[in-house]
This record gives structure tokens, C-alpha cells and sequence, in this order.
């Protein structure tokens, strides 16, 4: 069970959400975690209908360790696609499960507006956003510098 205020219970899950909570429970069984044992998959759905899936990607110096969230979508980046509606991510192991702050930030980059569905061990699933989890947002992009200019 995740208990905090700006995460709830999903209560309507449609067809796609449910495939994209289904590709993120499976590619966590990719996940490459020998030093925490902790499997976390994740899968964002794109504006066209595509699903990039994810997992962790640890490491024996422990800080190159990569999240699920990021694995999805540097995938996702690297193969063209920027524009998301949905991010699922799904684990076996934790039941607190909730994005870190640098995947915050990351998915931030492409799509503040982003709808959140987290599946953590006990199998319930739980819906936030991104904007709720990550409300200020760094932001050194072209607009940003713009601004700064005037
Ligand atoms: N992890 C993720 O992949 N996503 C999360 O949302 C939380 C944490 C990974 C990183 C590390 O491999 C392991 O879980 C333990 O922190």
C-alpha cells in the first residue's frame, strides 16, 4: 500500500492502462539488480500509442545505478518518440514504490503533464502525476534562458 496525499487509488483503468501496467510488471523481470534484489519495470505510452518499457540497470560502483523510469525513457528518447500520456511502473519487491527525484526530473524535460500509475508489491494500483510528485521543475531549456534574458 503507498500511503501519501497526492497519490491515490486508481479507480478507472482503461484498456491501454491496463497493457501499459501489464509491459511494466514484465520488464521488470529484465531487471539487473544483484546488489539491491530489487526488480522495478516501467512503461510509458506515447501520444501514438507506443509502449517503451524499462528496468533497472545497477551497478557495482552502486551510483551509476540507472532507475526503471529512466531505462523507459531514454529508450523511448533515443528511439524519437518525446511525447507521453502515461508512465506505468510496477514492482515485485517494494511496496513504497514512487519515483526518485532525477526520474522526476527526467520525465519533467519531456512531459510535465504526465499521468502516474504505480503498481507496488501488493498489487493495488495507485495514480498520481507527475506535477503532483514534481511541483517546481528546473528548467535550463531554450525558453528558460529566454526568460532570464529579458
Ligand atoms: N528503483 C527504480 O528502478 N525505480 C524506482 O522508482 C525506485 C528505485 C531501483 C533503483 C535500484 O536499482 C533499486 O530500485 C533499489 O533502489
Amino acid at each position: 500500500m503507498i500511503r501519501h496525499p497526492e497519490i491515490k487509488p486508481a479507480t478507472e483503468l482503461d484498456q491501454p492502462a491496463r497493457s501499459l501496467l501489464e509491459a511494466a510488471a514484465g520488464a521488470s523481470r529484465h531487471a539487473y539488480s544483484p546488489y539491491s534484489g530489487i526488480a522495478v519495470g516501467a512503461a510509458l505510452l506515447t501520444a501514438g500509442g507506443r509502449i517503451h518499457a524499462g528496468a533497472n540497470v545497477e551497478n557495482g560502483s552502486y551510483g551509476l545505478t540507472v532507475c526503471a523510469e529512466r531505462t523507459a525513457l531514454f529508450g523511448a528518447v533515443a528511439k524519437n518518440d518525446r511525447v507521453f500520456t502515461l508512465l506505468a511502473v510496477a514492482s515485485p519487491h517494494l511496496e513504497h514504490l514512487v519515483p526518485c527525484g532525477a526520474c522526476l526530473q527526467c520525465m519533467a524535460e519531456f512531459c510535465p503533464d504526465l499521468r502516474i500509475l504505480l503498481q507496488p508489491r501488493s498489487g493495488g494500483v495507485y495514480e498520481t502525476l507527475l506535477s503532483r510528485l514534481l511541483p517546481v521543475v528546473f528548467s535550463a531549456g531554450p525558453r528558460s534562458r529566454l526568460e532570464g534574458s529579458k
